[in-house]
């Protein structure tokens, strides 16, 4: 199953894109790394989840865009 993470990069988002990832799945991370916080937090999650990616069958890309964006919500949600 191809999966769209929204806030992938987070706390949550990036927990749950690594289960997906872990199970096999295609995901795609899309967020545009609002500066909340560290953003070397958010790079550190999409490394784990490049790394977990390597590992399994599933392929992973992220998408840095903005959930308020509805074209490239569209473009991003098309074939998953
Ligand atoms: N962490 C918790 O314990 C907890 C508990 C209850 C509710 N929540 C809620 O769950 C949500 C996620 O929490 P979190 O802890 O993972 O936060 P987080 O800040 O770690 O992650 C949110 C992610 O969303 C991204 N983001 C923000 N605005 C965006 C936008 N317009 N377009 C695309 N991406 C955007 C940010 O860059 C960030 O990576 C929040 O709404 C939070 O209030 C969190």
């Amino acid at each position: 199953m191809h999966v769209v993470v929204t806030g992938g990069a987070g706390f949550i988002g990036g927990h749950l894109a690594t289960a997906f990832l872990r199970d096999g799945h295609d995901v795609t991370v899309f967020d545009n790394l609002a500066s909340f916080y560290d953003p070397r937090l958010k790079e550190h999650t999409l490394d784990i989840h490049r790394e977990v990616a390597s590992e399994t069958d599933g392929t992973y890309a992220f998408r840095d865009g903005d959930v308020r964006d509805a074209e490239a919500v569209r473009e991003v949600v098309a074939d998953a």
